[in-house]
């Protein structure tokens, strides 16, 4: 997905549901420094119960329309 097309999504779109955490928190914490899974999820707490928000590899779930790894790829790489 690109950058374009993730924004489409808007701020408040909610990529973590166990979390409740939105895609405007996630793009702010990968432009702050947390580019890495690792740093993402301390920071934002996205991904760490179900962990299914994490990556369309694991997620089965249709509905989802970005994951974390996208978002990661779209930002955090030749920003
Ligand atoms: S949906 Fe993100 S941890 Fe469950």
């Amino acid at each position: 997905m690109t950058k374009v097309e993730i924004e489409k999504l808007g701020d408040d779109y909610e990529v973590c549901y166990c979390m409740g955490t939105t895609l405007g928190e996630i793009i702010e914490a990968i432009k702050s420094g947390a580019t890495t899974m690792e740093a993402l999820k301390d920071r934002t707490e996205a991904g760490t119960l179900c962990g299914l928000c994490e990556s369309c590899d694991i997620d089965e779930d249709e509905d989802r329309e970005v994951h974390l790894d996208e978002i990661i790829a779209a930002y955090a790489q030749g920003s």
